[in-house]
């Protein structure tokens, strides 16, 4: 039987998208590989969000001619390959096949023309939806794609180039998928969009849907347990979907709502016309819903023509959201962004010195929440087991990692006490009626 190997980079959608792969060429007969050496088609399911994403694939496909038999394919899909696109080709000529992430459903073409340099980085919008086969079946998280591509356009990001307009699913393609999804195994839906509630999708009746539709038609599923959605640009969050971390329990207390900034001058050239009153005011909005509610945000830090002033708002933002579990990130000039275009591009030494101040006060606050926890009982998802064997992996509501001593009788949904924690993880143990 032939092999072939995936290696994932990047975000959930991304995640999700390669095991759409590994189902598309099971379809066709092929099994997973436990290695590169054994396999028979090497895909890199690549990130092209930062300048250091990119490198990583271009080193990695390197080390992949290297280490493959003689024969096997390898290539690129996703956004470095949409990023790319002929130019892979003529970086690494021997490389088989380069495809967007949305054309790489074309992927058995190759099989049945394996000598052919299969290159389709077209933007198809919802086509691949239509064409992949499903997962026979799903693990306990379903990761539901639910719109792709991005019309917000902030200035930095690449997003909008490589996986194009924003297109929101038809309603009920997206519960059919998490229907699925719940008979084959899944206790949590996890709704993926680079603009997650932003969806929007008005049927032939004239009926118009937002997220909030979604998650109330999907808490009706008895075997889902959990919901949550990601990642969300603030101004989408509407009082109807706020309204429903008070109505829908199964909706978890956790929500990803990226400032990227806390300096209103630095929002409006990252083109993000939101203020931070506007900000605050959703945040407490949610708070007032959910009590137990936790924020999590992701940051640019150095963007160009940033001051110190601008950055010590960000500092000040974070420190009055207190957001847990946050993602920091030096601002990475990308081509086809206006951003890279811009003056006063700050120098590495500074957004290295930003960096590390704003991920130091992060990872405060992310171990005193930890910490907070101790002694607490919470509902956890199972999600495997470590690298010992003698411990099983959970996930809290906050999607912190808890790490339990098995005792033989694992529930993919059990009631834990954690029982100590640090800034990366928790530890905790059943807690049994
Ligand atoms: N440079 C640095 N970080 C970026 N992000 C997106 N584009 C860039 C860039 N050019 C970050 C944003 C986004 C996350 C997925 O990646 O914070 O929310
Ligand atoms: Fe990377 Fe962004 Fe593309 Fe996801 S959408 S793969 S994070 S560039």
């Amino acid at each position: 039987m032939k092999q072939f190997f995936i290696q994932t980079f990047g975000c959930q959608m991304n995640v999700y998208d390669g095991q759409r792969i590994a189902a598309m060429l099971e379809s066709h007969g092929w099994v997973a590989a436990p290695d590169i050496e054994s396999a028979d088609m090497i895909i890199l399911n690549t990130c092209a969000v930062r300048e250091k994403a990119t490198n990583k694939v271009y080193s990695a496909l390197g080390r992949i001619r290297r280490a493959k038999k003689p024969g096997a394919l390898f290539g690129i899909v996703g956004c470095v390959a949409r990023e790319s696109g002929a130019d892979a080709f003529r970086r690494i000529p021997d490389l088989n096949f380069v495809l967007g992430p949305q054309s790489y459903h074309k992927l058995p073409q190759l099989l049945e023309n394996p000598d052919a340099k299969l290159l389709n980085i077209d933007l198809g919008g919802l086509e691949k939806f239509d064409t992949l086969p499903r997962m026979v079946r799903s693990p306990a998280v379903a990761y539901i794609p639910i719109q792709e591509g991005c019309d917000h356009c902030c200035t930095y990001c690449i997003v909008p180039y490589t996986r194009g307009r924003e297109i929101s699913r038809p309603f009920d393609d997206i519960m059919a998928d998490t229907r699925h999804a719940a008979e084959t195994g899944a206790i949590e839906i996890c709704f993926l969009g680079q603009n997650v509630n932003g969806y929007k999708y008005t049927d032939a009746a004239g009926r118009t849907m937002r997220l909030s539709d979604l998650i109330r038609e999907t808490a009706k599923i008895d075997a889902v347990q959990r919901i949550r959605f990601t990642s969300s640009y603030p101004t989408e969050m509407t009082d109807d979907l706020i309204a429903q971390f008070k109505t829908e329990p199964k909706l978890l207390p956790f929500l990803n709502l990226p400032i990227q900034s806390g300096s209103p001058d630095v929002l409006t050239r990252m083109n993000r016309p939101y203020s931070l009153d506007l900000y605050i005011d959703i945040v407490d909005k949610l708070r007032a819903a959910r009590p137990d509610i936790q924020i999590s945000s992701d940051f640019i830090v150095g963007f160009p023509g940033e001051t110190d002033a601008d950055f010590d708002m960000t500092m000040d933002i974070a420190r009055r959201v207190r957001y847990i579990n946050s993602y920091s990130f030096k601002y990475s000039p990308r081509p086809h962004t206006a951003a890279a275009l811009m003056r006063d591009q700050i120098p590495e030494q500074i957004k290295s010195v930003r960096l590390a101040r704003l991920d130091g006060f992060l990872n405060e606050i992310q171990r005193e929440f930890n910490e907070s926890c101790v002694g607490k009982t919470m509902t956890c998802l199972m999600e495997g087991g470590d690298k010992t064997g003698q411990n099983l992996v959970y996930r809290t509501p906050y999607m912190q990692q808890v790490i339990v001593a098995s005792d033989g009788d694992a529930h993919p949904l059990a009631q834990i006490k954690i029982t100590a924690a640090n800034k990366a993880s928790l530890r905790g143990e059943f807690v049994r009626d």
